[in-house]
């Protein structure tokens, strides 16, 4: 499964578009798109050829707020206040969000702004489900699936967000998601060695702004049984281009391997 997030693409980004492409050669069987992948009124071209060879592969996909608005300028370091966010609809300009999302589900891609919908991968079920961007409020978690209405278990359930708002991770956990990805974090974007993160720009805690945790609790290390969930946070590949810095915390996509249980 590759995790791709906050690309925040602007057009005259011809290495990074070329990774992009790149990333199809990890040959995933799925991928998943946590939002925030434009930067500019003019990068969806761009950002289609970036993500055209991925596209061939099943995928699943949010929206984040730099994909309905361009980012302003503003101080940099507004990302260190406790609440970063900008009053977007007055003073940003608006992306072409419902393009973006008639191309990837044109290629096939499952849109899971607030909505449930499953995919079959390598003969098995994956069930989905997903949320608008939390950052935004614009989340309305799905009502839950009608009884009895699959024919079959899924083999494994996918919470998928922008944003990984604490209200968010708690309704994806109780609705039984074995795996939520998220994305937005940027884990920090200026880090401290030794430390990590300042901030999260969401109300989770420094800790878990990248990487594989669990949710409520510290999976990774909790022994066979534990009924949290996994929770991947991208630290994603961009940033935004009035604060083009990351410290400590390096771009990235990441291919997760899941095992039988
Ligand atoms: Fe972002």
């Amino acid at each position: 499964m590759l995790h791709v997030s906050d690309l925040h693409l602007i057009p005259s980004q011809r290495r990074k578009i070329e990774w992009v492409r790149s990333l199809a050669e990890l040959e995933p069987d799925l991928v998943v798109d946590t939002g925030d992948n434009l930067a500019h009124v003019d990068s969806l071209a761009p950002l289609l050829h970036a993500l055209e060879p991925l596209l061939a592969v099943p995928g699943a996909f949010v929206m984040g707020s730099n994909d309905y608005y361009a980012p302003v300028p503003k101080n940099p370091a507004r990302y260190l206040l406790p609440d970063a966010r900008v009053p977007f609809a007055s003073e940003a300009r608006l992306l072409p969000a419902g393009e973006l999302a008639t191309a990837m589900r044109d290629a096939g891609w499952v849109d899971l702004t607030n909505r449930r919908d499953a995919l079959r991968v390598g003969g098995v079920r994956l069930d989905l489900i997903g949320v608008d961007d939390p950052h935004l409020d614009r989340d309305v978690f799905p009502a839950p699936e009608p009884a009895g209405s699959a024919t079959d278990e899924p083999v494994l359930r996918v919470g998928v967000t922008h944003a990984p708002y604490r209200r968010v991770l708690d309704s994806m956990h109780d609705d039984g998601a074995d795996l939520v990805l998220a994305g937005h974090t940027h884990g920090g974007q200026l880090c401290v060695p030794g430390l990590g993160a300042l901030v999260t720009n969401c109300d989770i805690d420094r800790r878990r702004a990248k990487g594989l945790h669990g949710w409520p609790g510290a999976r990774p290390d909790a022994p066979g049984g534990d009924a949290s969930t996994w929770l991947h946070v991208s630290a994603g590949a961009g940033t935004s281009p009035y604060a083009q810095v990351r410290f400590a915390c390096r771009p990235e996509a990441t291919l997760l391997t899941l095992t039988a249980r």
